[in-house]
């Protein structure tokens, strides 16, 4: 089995251990978790039984893939630290928002590596992760699709798609949750307590997102399907649009995209 070193087991770290240690793919004897935090490292070892350690350099010390889940600002100063003791048999996967795969090789040159952005859903295994390599780590990414497949669905795509990914996939979880803060309020203001007004709008998006998910079909069919003519949700559908719906919506999606080719 493949032996894996983790740094940085913060949000996002702890999301992808909990699929990892869980699987078959991997004993989690053979994780090792690395973070600054004591008290992160307690609660992964503690939960997921995996090796922590807060040594960065013993830690990836023959292992076969090192994955990177520190905020971009911190990436160079792991890197530095690591890049003398990392062979060139050593995969390195990043979940680093912004810097590419040329980036991490400008430092560690050695090394393949393959770029992943995962989302929070990775904490109940329903994380959206796409996935891109160079062409030297083709035959790595089945093994970081299976990896990555433990916490959610995976998607391989271009590197160049991998700001649209991010804005799509792993800011779009505080998209949809604004909307269905909205569904909520709405409720509200009909007579629902917020708690009922929550359990209604939270097992409807489920089931309007699982329609889609499961049947394979355009939104507008499903749509089509709860649109009686003349009735109560043409009336509020058309209103949403006359009011600006899926034109603020792509173009808070297209302000996102501009603002994450803008940060460093
Ligand atoms: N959260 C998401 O939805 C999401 C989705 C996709 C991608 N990402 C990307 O994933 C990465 C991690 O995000 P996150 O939300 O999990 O961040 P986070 O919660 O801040 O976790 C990072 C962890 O790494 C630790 N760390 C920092 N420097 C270290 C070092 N030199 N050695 C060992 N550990 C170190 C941090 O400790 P300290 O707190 O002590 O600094 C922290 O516990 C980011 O680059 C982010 O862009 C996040």
């Amino acid at each position: 089995m493949a032996k894996i070193t983790i740094i940085g087991v913060g949000n996002l770290g702890k999301s992808i251990l909990s699929g990892l240690a869980g699987s078959d793919l991997l004993d989690p004897k053979d994780i090792t978790a690395v973070d600054t935090s004591k008290y992160n490292l307690k609660e992964v070892n503690e939960q997921f039984g995996v090796s922590v350690s807060q040594d960065l350099i013993s830690s990836v010390k023959g292992v076969q893939w090192v994955i990177l889940c520190v905020q971009p600002r911190q990436l160079d100063v792991v890197l530095q630290e690591i890049k003398d003791v990392l062979t060139s048999t050593q995969l390195l996967i990043s979940t680093v928002t912004g810097t590419s795969i040329d980036e991490i090789n400008s430092v560690v040159p050695q090394n393949k590596v393959i770029r992943v952005m995962p989302n929070t859903g990775a904490s109940k295994k329903l994380s959206m992760t796409c996935i891109s390599a160079n062409k030297n780590a083709k035959k790595e990414l089945e093994f970081v699709e299976k990896m990555f497949n433990t916490i959610g669905e995976t998607l391989v795509i271009e590197e160049r798609l991998m700001q649209a990914a991010t804005v799509l996939g792993a800011s779009g979880i505080a998209f949809f949750l604004r909307f269905l803060r909205a569904m909520i309020q709405g409720g509200i203001q009909m007579g629902f307590h917020p708690h009922e007004a929550q359990i209604i709008a939270v097992q409807t998006a489920i089931g309007a997102a699982t329609l889609v998910a499961e049947n394979g079909t355009h939104p507008e069919r499903e749509i089509d399907k709860v649109t009686t003519p003349q009735g109560c949700t043409i009336a509020g559908l058309n209103e949403m649009e006359h009011q600006g719906l899926s034109s603020s919506v792509i173009k808070g999606v297209m302000a996102s995209y501009e603002k994450i080719n803008t940060i460093k």
